[in-house]
């Protein structure tokens, strides 16, 4: 399973990518959000993030209707040869990712809550489909649940749909996600973070390093002591 990261942040993405984990990015309008407060546009931002990470980045449109998005979604693509375009599932949004997905331009179809919708913006070309997990849990259903029905679908039909398990809200979703085959999950910087995290790695790192001053500390009494000191 491929790890994007779920942010606008630069300084996550520039520490994710250090780590050697950022396959790519997903972005939303409440992400840019929180980062507008500093210099530039979305567009900036897009732009930034892509001369970081050398993988898809994933930019939302805004628009509503089917022409709108359209032309919302070519000036998005046009931004860098890496950005996906994000297009929200419904009657506008599937002919949208019909029409541009036809003339090349790779959509990540987002706010999906259920296998038909996937099995729709994959018919129509979507490039990715994004089931929302936590939001899912939130309202008392099993997100993993359908992460999991819909890798099923696609790789029944061999469908070149990818899946990005979105909404991700804690370390147990992106195991549960790896363990049913998501292509990708898009994960909030502070769950990335927490993926690292285990007590028993900070108790064996501290031991090893107490051992190892231990050991030391003999070798330089035995040394000073044959040296006749
Ligand atoms: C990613 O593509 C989604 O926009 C994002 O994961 C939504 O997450 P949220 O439900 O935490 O807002």
């Amino acid at each position: 399973m491929r790890i994007f990261l779920d942010t606008a942040d630069s300084e996550e993405i520039r520490q994710a990518v250090r780590w050697g984990v950022c396959d790519g990015v997903t972005t939303n309008p409440s992400l840019f959000a929180k980062v507008s407060d500093r210099a530039g546009s979305y567009k900036e931002r897009v732009q930034e993030i892509a001369a970081i990470v050398d993988g898809p980045i994933s930019a939302e449109c805004v628009s509503r209707g089917a022409d709108e998005l359209v032309a919302e979604a070519r000036e998005i693509a046009s931004w860098h040869p890496n950005v996906v375009v994000k297009i929200p599932i419904d009657g506008a949004g599937l002919e949208a990712i019909s029409r541009v997905s036809g003339e090349g331009i790779r959509v990540n179809t987002t706010l999906i809550f259920s296998t038909n919708q996937a099995l729709l913006a994959a018919s129509a070309g979507a490039a990715y489909v994004s089931p929302f997990i936590g939001r899912l849990d939130d309202i008392g259903q099993d997100g993993v649940s359908l992460v999991a029905e819909i890798v099923e679908m696609l790789d029944r039909y061999h469908s070149p749909a990818q899946v990005i398990a979105a909404s991700v809200r804690h370390v147990g979703h992106v195991s549960a996600c790896a363990a049913v085959g998501a292509h990708i999950a898009t994960l909030p910087f502070k769950v990335l973070q927490a993926m690292l995290q285990h007590p028993l790695t900070d108790k064996g790192i501290a031991s090893f390093l107490a051992d190892w001053d231990r050991a030391q500390a003999q070798r330089r009494e035995r040394a000073e002591s044959a040296a006749g000191r």
